[in-house]
């Protein structure tokens, strides 16, 4: 894959060279392109040195425009990335300004574009770079993260550029073309995050997934050409770009929206940790704190996944087991008392699976298993769906027909 890697003036520059290092291990050519301001914080010398490619930053370099001009690495490029990528050059982009050869390749380019944000967590929210992430995603163009923590300023908030090995592993997973990925025209339906159960109006029960682990297979099935509805709980992650995204909050809602959608899917893959029981009936009024001890009587939620592969008409049927022990015994029994095609079980407890940028599983089907050692989840989540769509046309038929036809404008 040949990646144009963009890197602007903010302080998260200086992780440009991890981030060569990390695109290269996966395979990736690297041709980096820096604005004037990025050389304040990363030296050109230092990232030629990781990537192996004279760096080029000037619109106007006879030299380097006479051995590749801006069009033809326009041309070259398989993704543009921007990391970091400044709140300037996201208005510089919505605009279709282009004073410098960063923002000229990211006009003249018909590559797919991923910007990873890194400012100060106010620059982040201001309402102008709020409505220039709107329009940028509205365009298709991928935007990842930012993360939130401890920022180079001393402040704490969203802002913060995603880790290198994430932004590796998600751009390495962009589909580069139209029509080459293995899920074309499939439908996959993917439900993430936790769900809220409701105990009175201030409080309700729920559990540690952030819906990462989730939201990277539903961007990973994209990339590879299907058409996702991303079923979310809440979670603190930026919708993807090029899918469906439905929030819901508890079982029921998620167990509802599913089934609107599942008809359409050709492959369902419950990622989401769903909470299991919910209080029999949440109260109208906040509780009031005037025992020493309390108790909650709770009823079993409604099973979506084990309800979808019940279906007449059932998707290829991917569960997930969060297991603190006998994790592949445990989950080798849900596959076959729920029916479902595969199962990826993954070892939670120890600040395991939850929470995390990576995550290690096996995956289990009738007869037969794969494992897969740590790993970040965007990278484990390509795989994952690789193997899938391999066993969903094994199943299937490699020309089994689309649940859902999708006829694009000029059929
Ligand atoms: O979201 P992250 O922070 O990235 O964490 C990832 C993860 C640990 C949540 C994820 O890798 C994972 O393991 N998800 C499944 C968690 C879970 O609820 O496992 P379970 O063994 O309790 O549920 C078994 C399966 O049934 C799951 O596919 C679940 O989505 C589904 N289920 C469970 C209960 C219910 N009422 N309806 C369901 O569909």
């Amino acid at each position: 894959m040949n990646i144009v890697l963009g890197i602007t003036g903010g302080i998260a520059a200086y992780k440009a060279p991890d981030l060569v290092r990390r695109l290269r291990e996966r395979g990736a050519e690297v041709q980096i392109v820096m604005t004037a301001s990025a050389e304040e914080f990363v030296t050109a010398t230092a990232l030629q040195a990781v990537s192996g490619r004279a760096i080029r930053s000037n619109l106007w370099d006879k030299e380097a425009e006479a051995a590749m001009s801006h069009i033809e690495l326009a041309r070259w490029a398989d993704v543009v990335l921007v990391a970091p990528a400044t709140a300037e050059v996201m208005a510089r982009i919505v605009s279709g300004a282009a004073p410098d050869l960063l923002t000229t390749i990211c006009l003249a380019t018909e590559a797919p574009i991923a910007l990873a944000p890194a400012m100060n967590h106010v620059m982040w929210s201001n309402p102008a770079t709020q409505a220039n992430k709107a329009v940028l995603e509205e365009r298709g163009i991928h935007i990842l993260g930012p993360a939130t923590g401890s920022q180079a300023c001393g402040e704490t908030g969203a802002g913060r550029m995603l880790e290198p090995d994430t932004i590796a592993a998600t751009v390495c997973g962009l589909s580069v073309g139209k029509g080459e990925g293995l899920l074309e025209g499939r439908t996959v339906v993917v439900t993430a995050g936790p769900t809220r159960e409701p105990i009175d109006p201030v409080r309700y029960i729920t559990n540690r997934s952030s819906g990462k682990m989730g939201y990277a297979i539903a961007r990973a099935a994209a990339a590879q050409g299907a058409n996702v509805v991303l079923i979310s709980g809440p979670v603190n992650l930026p919708a993807p770009p090029g899918m469906q995204v439905r929030m819901v909050r508890t079982a029921q809602e998620m167990f509802d929206t599913t089934h609107d959608q599942i008809a359409a899917a050709d492959i369902f893959i419950a990622a989401a940790a769903v909470v299991d029981y919910r209080p029999t009936s949440a109260k109208q009024q906040k509780i009031k704190k005037d025992n020493e001890t309390a108790s909650i009587e709770l009823v079993r939620c409604p099973d979506i996944l084990a309800s979808v592969a019940a279906l007449d008409a059932a998707p290829f049927t991917v569960g997930f087991a969060a297991e603190t022990e006998k994790v592949e015994d445990y989950a080798r029994s849900k596959l076959e008392k729920k029916k479902l095609d595969m199962i990826v079980a993954n070892q939670v407890g120890d600040d395991r699976g939850f929470d995390r940028d990576d995550n290690a599983v096996s995956v289990l089907w009738k007869n037969g298993k794969q494992e897969f050692p740590t790993r970040a989840k965007a990278d484990l989540a390509r795989d994952l769906i690789e193997l899938v769509a391999k066993h969903f046309y094994a199943a299937r038929g490699a020309d089994a027909q689309p649940k859902l036809t999708v006829i694009s404008g000029n059929d």
